[in-house]
């Protein structure tokens, strides 16, 4: 089953002559860990803005086609229900968080949902202790780092359960080691959770090791959606202005010097490999 599909999809925000999404035909389907990578300006944040309802529950302007969340249609059915399964954490979790300390700030979705106080504290448990925040529940949202502040942010998903996490740029405002943090921790949630991961993310050196698919947006169209290591050695992904991995960078200038011939891996150790077949061959 689809987690979620788009059928035909256009979207423009109101006043805009151009359309922000293209034709978008897409399927989603559980257990994978997928990087959705495009150019600034390319429709990430709008695709993601349609998968919990947002667009066009919220944004006005014209959309045509359809967009399913577990089957469930995004234009009918209320964004609070559709939360239940898709999780978005936005790009600046600042303007997420909004209660007077940590522990209420987690606890806000499931009572809204009105889920009972004790199922609520196992909730709060189970997902402060994955994101490692357990000693910071009594802080104001404001008193915490960015660091701080994105784990926050990602607890307050976890705790509804949903069956897909999205994070849109979950390590802008993050310094380099941080961001590496909050991409592994990540990684062990979807494992952990055996949940469906969507990032869109610019520092691709991060989250490439972990992507199982890549979705290439360009100009509002997702021109290509397959399996990361295919996306990568593509002629689409080599042509989109995109700061490149630096294995990527290193094992292109191989190539051109007729070092290497295989394909381009995508993580450290599958780097390491590559080394060391060629050196037997
Ligand atoms: N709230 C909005 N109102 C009007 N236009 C918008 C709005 N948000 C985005 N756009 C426009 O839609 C297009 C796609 O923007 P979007 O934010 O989806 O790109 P993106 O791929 O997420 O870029 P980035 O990598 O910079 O985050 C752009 O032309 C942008 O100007
Ligand atoms: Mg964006």
């Amino acid at each position: 089953m689809d987690l979620i599909r788009f059928e035909k999809f256009y979207y423009r925000y109101k006043g805009n002559e151009e359309y922000a999404l293209n034709n978008i035909n897409l399927r989603i389907e559980e257990d994978n860990f997928i990087l959705l990578c495009g150019e600034t300006g390319s429709g990430k944040t709008t695709l993601i803005r349609c998968m919990n309802g947002l667009i066009p529950q919220f944004y006005s302007g014209f959309y045509k086609g359809k967009v399913f969340v577990n089957e469930k249609d995004t234009i009918n059915t209320p964004i609070a229900k559709l939360s239940t399964d898709v999780g978005i954490v936005f790009q600046n979790p600042e303007n997420q968080l909004i209660a007077m300390n940590v522990e209420h700030e987690i606890a806000f979705g499931l009572e809204n949902l009105g889920v009972p106080p004790k199922e609520i504290s196992k909730r709060i448990k189970e997902s402060t202790s994955l994101t490692e925040i357990e000693h910071i529940l009594d802080k104001a949202p404001f008193e915490l780092s960015g660091g701080e502040q994105q784990r926050v942010a990602i607890a307050s998903i976890l705790v509804l359960e949903p069956k897909i996490l999205i994070l849109d740029e979950p390590t802008a405002l993050l310094d380099p080691y941080m961001a590496k943090k909050i991409i592994n921790l990540i990684k062990e949630i979807q494992v952990e959770r055996n949940l469906t991961i969507m990032i869109s993310e610019h520092r691709l050196d991060l989250v490439l090791p972990f992507a199982d698919q890549m979705i290439l947006m360009r100009n509002g169209e997702a021109i290509e959606h397959d399996s990361r290591d295919d996306v990568l050695n593509g002629i689409n992904f080599q042509n989109l202005m995109l700061n490149k991995p630096v294995i990527y960078t290193i094992f292109k200038r191989l190539r051109n010097e007729n070092l290497f011939f295989g394909k381009i891996p995508a993580s450290i150790p599958a780097a390491i490999d590559s080394m060391k077949k060629l050196q037997s061959e």
